[in-house]
């Protein structure tokens, strides 16, 4: 990780940037399903941080496995391995950011909603126990359909009394990366030096990169810059079809999800940094939303605006609508059945 510059996330034992916001840091994080196949990249990439002082992974099998061997690591993390039910409180006890990848991965021929029967109880269940053991927690979602699960979580924290909509993040950070590397690839410029802002949801059409707003400007025709979009928007197909029946993309997700946990880490620490997140918005009319926020100590702090949409990104908007508000009243109507 070393492109994000000095606050960066080194892998342990190569590069040691100890910076002044970690220096005797007391941050816990916590990863909810951490054996998995993001779990464990996650967590690896997490123990190169020295913004983190415990690193909690929990998982309902074979999380001590992982845990011991990432003991062995000579970086600040000190790693704590649960693995059950009856040891999610201990996991979770004054967690300051808690990061999940539990549950099923799609196989191909499935859409993000087909995991919604299994995914949607787990989500529910761990934010339950969320609520009880570390409500001032940040939370962030990765569990798929993000669309439904960030709404099956902030009703959750409703009922409990805990919800804190300016700290419950749906983790969209791998449509961001895909879109810079693509239009980067695009435009012939290197992908570190790209940064296209992606908004709406994380499922087929509700992705919207917005090209027209991507640094540096990206020229290309329309039929271009419809092609960039649709690539962005199949890109998590593209990699379930590669991966013909043995999941989802991982590597790359727990990329993205350590670099998101990174930015959470340094705001939580009083710097601000920019992220594109799903979260309970005001900017449409879909009550919840993924944009450009910028967060600080209390979470999101400020709701980017959306900018101006071309002819093609605001006939996607129209597009992505009726499916995510369908996604959002699904995950909402899961929690409250009687
Ligand atoms: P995986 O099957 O490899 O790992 C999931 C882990 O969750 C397993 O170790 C499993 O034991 C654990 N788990 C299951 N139930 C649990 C529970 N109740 N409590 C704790 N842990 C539990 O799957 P994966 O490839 O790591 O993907 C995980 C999820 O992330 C999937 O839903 C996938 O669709 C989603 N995903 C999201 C994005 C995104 O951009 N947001 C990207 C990739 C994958
Ligand atoms: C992704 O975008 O890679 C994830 O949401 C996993 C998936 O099912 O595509």
């Amino acid at each position: 990780l070393n492109h994000l510059g000095p606050q960066t996330t080194p892998i342990g034992g190569i590069e040691r940037q100890l910076t002044s916001a970690a220096a005797g840091s007391n941050v816990k994080v916590t990863v909810l399903g951490a054996a998995g196949g993001i779990g464990q990249p996650l967590a690896l990439l997490l123990k190169g941080s020295p913004l983190i002082s415990e690193l909690s992974l929990y998982d309902i099998v074979g999380t001590e496995g992982v845990g011991a061997d990432l003991s062995h690591i000579d970086s600040s993390p000190k790693v704590s391995s649960f693995t059950g039910a009856e040891k999610l409180p201990e996991a979770l006890y004054s967690s300051n950011l808690v990061v999940i990848p539990a549950g099923v991965p799609r196989k191909p021929g499935m859409t993000r909603d087909d995991l919604f029967n299994i995914n949607a109880g787990i989500v529910r269940d761990l934010c339950v126990a969320i609520a009880k053991y570390c409500p001032e927690a940040w939370v962030a979602i990765i569990s798929n359909p993000v669309n439904s699960t960030v709404p099956i979580a902030a009703e959750v924290f409703k009922k409990a009394g805990t919800y804190n909509p300016r700290k419950l993040l749906g983790v969209t950070k791998l449509d961001v990366l895909r879109a810079n590397t693509f239009v980067a690839e695009a435009i012939g410029v290197p992908p570190e030096r790209m940064s296209v802002p992606v908004i709406g949801g994380h499922a087929g059409v509700t992705i919207l990169p917005l090209l027209s707003q991507a640094t540096p400007r990206v020229d290309v025709s329309p039929e271009k810059a419809k092609a960039l979009t649709e690539r962005i928007q199949d890109a998590g197909t593209e990699v379930v079809k590669a991966k013909a029946g043995k999941g989802s993309a991982t590597l790359s997700m727990a990329y993205a999800a350590a670099k998101f946990a990174e930015s959470c880490l340094r705001a939580i620490g009083g710097e601000p940094v920019v992220e594109c997140a799903y979260v309970e918005s005001h900017l449409t009319e879909l009550p919840f939303f993924a944009s450009c926020v910028c967060l600080g100590r209390n979470g999101v702090e400020e709701y980017l605006p959306l900018g101006r949409f071309n002819e093609l990104e605001a006939a996607n908007f129209e597009a992505l609508k009726g499916e995510l508000r369908g996604s959002i009243k699904k995950g909402v109507e899961f929690v409250n059945k009687a």
